[in-house]
C-alpha cells in the first residue's frame, strides 16, 4: 500500500496524538525522538532514535517522509530551513519557527503587528534588570528567551534582593524583563490556518495553572461573548500576521479594564502571553469536545487538505492534567474505575518513568453544564493514579 507518510520531530504525548489522528486520516508516520519507545513510538510505523538538534538525522526523517511537522518549538530549525529550500514540505515553516521559538523575537513581533502584549525589555545584567524596575515596579516576571516550559525558564521577582537570584537562574540563556499582568483569567485560543491561508479558530478556553503548569482546561471559557469573540478575533490575526500554517495554541490573559493597562473593549482587555507553533495542552478536550480535534486539523493542514468545522459538539467539556507526583516506574492504576464516570475519557501517555509534575496523561469529561463536566473529570481524576 502506498500511503504518504508524515514525519513527525518530537515523539511525546503531542506526537502521541498526531499520530493517531494521521492514521485516522489514511497516513502513516514516522517519529524523531531520543527516548526509544517513546509515547509516540509505540503508536508510530517508526522511530529515529535521535536528538531533536541531530541535522543528519532530522534530514533522515525527511527521506522517509512526505510531510514534515514538529511537536516542540526546540528542535533545528536551522535544518528545516534547509529541507524546506530543497523542496521538502515543512510546517509550520522554519521561518515562523524562528520567530516564535525566540519569546523576545515573539513580543517585538506581536508589537510590530499592533497585537497587544505586556510590556517588556531586553535585558544583559542586574544593573539593567534594576533600570527597568523604575518603570515596571515589582513584581515583575524575567522570562528566558528560549527553551523554556511549563514556567521552567521564567522567575517571578517580588522584590530587589531577588534580582541576583532569578538572573543566576536564567543567567545560561539572554532574558528579557516583562511587566506583571494582573489578570482575572488566562485564556487559550487554539487556531488552525490552511496551506491556502484560510483561518478556523477554536473556541477559547479557560487555563487554570498549578506551580507554573497548566493543570485545568474549561470549554467553553466562562466568560462573556464579547470576550470570546475578541479572543477568538485576536487569534485570528495572530496567525495571518505570522503566516504560519497548522495548528497553534495562542495564550492569552484577560485582564480587568480597572488595572492601569490602557483597554481597547468593553470592560476587559486582551493580551497575548505567548504563542505556541503546534497542537496545545489547551486543545487536548477537543478530542471529545469538537467536531474536528485539534490533532486531526493539524493533519489535515500540513498536507494541504481543507480544514474542517472547529464548533463544539457538547455544551461543555473539561479536561484535568494527570501529573505526576513521584519519582519511579509509572504504575497507572483505577483507569477502569474512572471509566465508570459518565461522559469520561481517560488518556495515559504511556510513559515509562513517573516524576513530580510530570505530564503522564490526561482525563477530559464532557457535560451539559461546564460544573457537570468538572464534576465528572475531578471525579475520575480522583480514582486515578500513576
Ligand atoms: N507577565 C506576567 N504576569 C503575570 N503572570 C505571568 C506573566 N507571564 C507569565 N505568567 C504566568 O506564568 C505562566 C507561565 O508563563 P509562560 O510565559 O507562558 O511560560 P511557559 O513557556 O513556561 O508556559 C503563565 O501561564 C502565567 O500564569
Ligand atoms: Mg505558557
Amino acid at each position: 500500500m502506498n500511503r504518504k507518510r508524515i514525519g513527525i520531530v518530537g515523539g511525546g504525548q503531542l506526537g502521541r496524538m498526531l499520530t493517531m489522528a494521521a492514521h485516522a486520516l489514511g497516513f502513516s508516520v514516522v517519529v524523531l525522538d531520543p527516548t526509544p519507545g517513546s509515547p509516540a513510538a509505540q503508536v508510530a510505523d517508526g522511530q529515529i532514535v535521535a536528538g531533536f538538534k541531530d541535522a543528519k538525522a532530522i534530514r533522515e526523517l525527511a527521506t522517509q517522509s512526505d510531510f514534515i511537522t514538529f511537536e516542540l518549538e526546540h528542535v533545528n530549525h536551522e535544518v528545516l530551513k534547509e529541507l524546506m529550500t530543497e523542496g521538502k514540505s515543512v510546517n509550520p515553516s522554519p521561518e515562523t519557527l524562528e520567530i516564535i521559538k525566540d519569546k523576545l523575537r515573539q513580543k517585538e513581533f506581536l508589537r510590530a503587528a499592533g497585537i497587544p502584549t505586556a510590556d517588556f525589555v531586553s535585558v544583559h545584567s542586574e544593573e539593567e534588570i534594576r533600570e527597568v524596575t523604575k518603570s515596571f515596579g515589582y513584581p515583575f516576571v524575567l522570562k528566558a528567551r528560549e527553551g523554556g516550559y511549563d514556567g521552567r525558564g521564567n522567575f517571578c521577582v517580588t522584590k530587589e534582593e531577588e534580582i541576583k537570584k532569578g538572573f543566576q537562574k536564567l543567567s545560561k540563556s539572554p532574558c528579557y524583563v516583562e511587566k506583571w499582568v494582573p489578570f482575572t483569567k488566562e485564556l487559550s485560543v487554539v487556531v488552525a490556518r490552511g496551506t491556502t491561508g484560510e483561518i478556523v479558530s477554536y473556541m477559547p478556553v479557560e487555563t487554570m495553572h498549578r506551580n507554573n503548569i497548566c493543570h485545568v482546561v474549561i470549554a467553553p471559557a466562562p466568560v462573556g461573548e464579547a470576550a470570546r469573540k475578541e479572543a477568538q478575533r485576536v487569534a485570528s490575526r495572530v496567525l495571518q500576521e505570522l503566516k504560519g500554517v497548522g495548528v497553534f495554541g495562542i495564550e492569552m490573559f484577560l485582564v480587568p479594564k480597572e488595572s492601569r493597562i490602557p483597554s481597547g473593549g468593553e470592560g476587559y482587555e486582551i493580551l497575548i502571553n505567548e504563542i505556541a507553533p503546534r497542537v496545545h495542552n489547551s486543545g487536548h478536550l477537543t478530542i471529545e469536545a469538537c467536531l474536528t480535534s485539534q490533532f486531526t486539523q493539524h493533519i489535515r493542514a500540513i498536507t494541504g487538505m481543507p480544514l474542517e468545522s472547529a464548533e463544539m459538539n457538547v455544551p461543555a467539556a473539561v479536561m484535568v492534567n494527570i501529573l505526576g507526583d513521584r519519582s519511579g516506574p509509572a504504575e497507572p492504576k483505577g483507569v477502569e474505575e474512572a471509566h465508570k464516570v459518565p461522559g469520561v475519557r481517560v488518556h495515559l501517555y504511556g510513559k515509562q518513568e513517573t516524576k513530580p509534575e510530570r505530564k503522564m496523561g490526561h482525563v477530559t469529561a464532557i457535560g451539559e453544564t461546564i460544573e457537570e463536566a468538572r464534576r465528572r473529570a475531578e471525579e475520575a481524576r480522583s480514582k486515578i493514579s500513576i
